[in-house]
C-alpha cells in the first residue's frame, strides 16, 4: 500500500487531487494534514466513502510550525510520497507597504515550505528513496509588479527543487516542482470575482497525477502556461516594463 502525506490538504487543488486517487483501484494510506481539524475530519470521512479500502487519517499541524512539522515525520516509519501544498495569495499592496505582510508573506510561501522540503528530503534521503511534490507558482518565472512578494517567496522553491533534483539525480529519490497557473480555488476567488479567466480544479488535478506518476520534474499546468512563461520570461525589459501585469 502507498503511503501518502498531504500537507495542506485542505487545499482546494490537494482536495481534488485527494478525489482522484480514491477513484484508483489502489489502496491508499493517506495522511491528510492541515490546521483546521474540523475541514479535515470533514475530507477523512468523505475520502473514506469513496474509496473504503484506503486508509485515511488526520494529523494537525499548523505548517509555519516548522519544529511540529519535523517532529510528525521523525515519528513516522515508512513514506512514499510527500506533497506540500501550504501557500497564501499574499496582497502586493499590503506587502509594499506593510513589513510584517511581506514577512507574514515569505514565512508562508518560502521559508517554511522550504524548511518542510528540506525536512521531507532528509527523511527520504535516511530511508532511501521517497517522491516529494513541491508546490511552485507561474509566478515565479517572472518578477512582475502586480505580486512579486508572492512570486519571489515561490521562485525561491523553484531553486530549491532544482538543487534537490540534482542532489538525488540518479537516486530512489524523485522531487517534482508543480506550477499551476491560476486556478479556481478558494485562493483565487476574488479573481474570479473580477472575470480572471482560472483553470478548472479538476484539470489541474488530472494534470498533477499524471507529473507524479510519470516522476516529471516540473509540470506547468495547464501545460499552456509553460509556453506562456516561456515567452514572457524572454520579453526584453524594454517591452516587459511597458506590460501593467
Ligand atoms: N490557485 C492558484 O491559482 C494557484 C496558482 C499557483 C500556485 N498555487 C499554489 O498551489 C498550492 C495550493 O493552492 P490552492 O489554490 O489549492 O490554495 P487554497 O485552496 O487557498 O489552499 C491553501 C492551503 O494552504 C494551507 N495553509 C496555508 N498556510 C498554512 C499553514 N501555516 N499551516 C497549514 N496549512 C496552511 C491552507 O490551510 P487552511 O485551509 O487552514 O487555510 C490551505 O489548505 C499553494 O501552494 C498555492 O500557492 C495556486
Amino acid at each position: 500500500m502507498q503511503h501518502i502525506v498531504v500537507c495542506a490538504a485542505t487545499s482546494g487543488i490537494m482536495q481534488a487531487l485527494l478525489r482522484v486517487w480514491a477513484t484508483e483501484p489502489q489502496a491508499k494510506h493517506v495522511c491528510l494534514v492541515g490546521r483546521n481539524i474540523v475541514r479535515l475530519q470533514q475530507m477523512q470521512a468523505d475520502l473514506q466513502i469513496r474509496s473504503p479500502a484506503s486508509i485515511y487519517e488526520v494529523h494537525v499541524c499548523d505548517l509555519n510550525d516548522v519544529p511540529q512539522f519535523v517532529r510528525f515525520l521523525d515519528e513516522r516509519s515508512h513514506i512514499d510520497l510527500i506533497c506540500l501544498a501550504q501557500g497564501v495569495l499574499s496582497n502586493q499592496q499590503d506587502c509594499e507597504q506593510d513589513l510584517d505582510a511581506a514577512h507574514a508573506a515569505f514565512e508562508s510561501n518560502a521559508v517554511a515550505p522550504a524548511l518542510c522540503a528540506l525536512k521531507s528530503a532528509d527523511y527520504f534521503f535516511r530511508q532511501g528513496y521517497g517522491h516529494l511534490v513541491l508546490f511552485g507558482s507561474v509566478a515565479g518565472d517572472r518578477g512582475r509588479q502586480s505580486n512579486y512578494v508572492y512570486g519571489a517567496s515561490k521562485a525561491l522553491l523553484d531553486r530549491l527543487s532544482e538543487g534537490l533534483q540534482h542532489r538525488f539525480a540518479n537516486s530512489r529519490i524523485h522531487v517534482t516542482l508543480i506550477k499551476p497557473g491560476p486556478t479556481d480555488t478558494a485562493m483565487t476567488a476574488h479573481l474570479k470575482t473580477a472575470g480572471v479567466r482560472l483553470a478548472p480544479v479538476e484539470q489541474v488535478a488530472a494534470d498533477i497525477n499524471d507529473a507524479i506518476r510519470q516522476k516529471a520534474w516540473v509540470l506547468y499546468t495547464p501545460r499552456r502556461w509553460r509556453w506562456i512563461m516561456l515567452i514572457l520570461r524572454h520579453f526584453p525589459r524594454i517591452v516587459f516594463h511597458r506590460l501593467k501585469i
